[in-house]
């Protein structure tokens, strides 16, 4: 997948459902559950010693689904992720290993940023997009605005403490591509089985966000 129809594909869902799994065997039913709500993608992330074999386990089953990495910190964490059929990489901060390696493997990499010292690290590589994070502790909306003043050419993703409540405010401006967030997958949902709980809490957020 391109940079360009992955950022196509967020824009299309407005909403990047963030994932953490602690059990290999929730994976492909959570991928399920995610694509029912109408948010077909997972950002599994690398914070579990179960990502790996989640991404890999989505990639083999849930062909619907588009699955990539997140909180990929690392070179090895980046070749561990798109080994396992990763599609994308997130990371919560700007790395040039990850960048390098992703970029070389022809694997769509959005960074964590919130500086411009981090946006001109992503710049360097020409990336059209960059995550936001952590959002709402860094400003929100109003940091995203001074910092796209001054990088005109660049789409952002917040991430942290988006909410039903704030998801529309960031939507509304034309250099956000899409949100990310775990609100629509819960984690004590995730642990209790709860797939049709976690599908109704991504069609809604698909509700409110189209
Ligand atoms: C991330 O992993 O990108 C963030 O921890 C997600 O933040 P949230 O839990 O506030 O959505």
């Amino acid at each position: 997948m391109t940079t360009e129809e992955f950022m196509g594909k967020l824009a299309e869902i407005k909403v990047c459902p963030v994932v953490v799994l602690d059990d290999v065997a929730d994976a492909v039913p959570l991928a399920k559950a995610l694509a029912a709500g109408k948010l077909p993608m997972a950002e599994v992330t690398f914070r579990t010693a179960a990502a790996a074999d989640s991404i890999k386990a989505i990639a083999e089953n849930c062909p619907d689904v588009i699955v990539g990495a997140g909180t990929v910190l690392d070179r090895e964490q980046c070749a561990r992720a798109i080994n396992a059929g990763a599609q994308f990489i997130v990371s919560p901060s700007f790395s040039d290993e990850v960048a390098q390696y992703a970029i070389g493997h022809g694997v769509p990499y959005c960074p964590g940023t919130c500086t411009p010292t981090d946006i001109t690290n992503a710049l360097r590589y020409n990336l059209p997009m960059v995550k936001f994070f952590p959002a709402a502790a860094y400003g929100g909306l109003k940091t995203i605005k001074a910092l796209a003043s001054v990088f005109p050419q660049l789409k952002f993703m917040p991430t942290g403490g988006v909410s039903t409540e704030n998801v529309n405010e960031y939507l509304g401006f034309d250099k956000i591509v899409c949100v990310g967030g775990t609100w629509v997958c819960k984690k004590d949902k995730v642990n209790a089985k709860d797939w049709a709980g976690i599908t109704k809490l991504c069609q809604e957020a698909y509700d409110l966000t189209h």
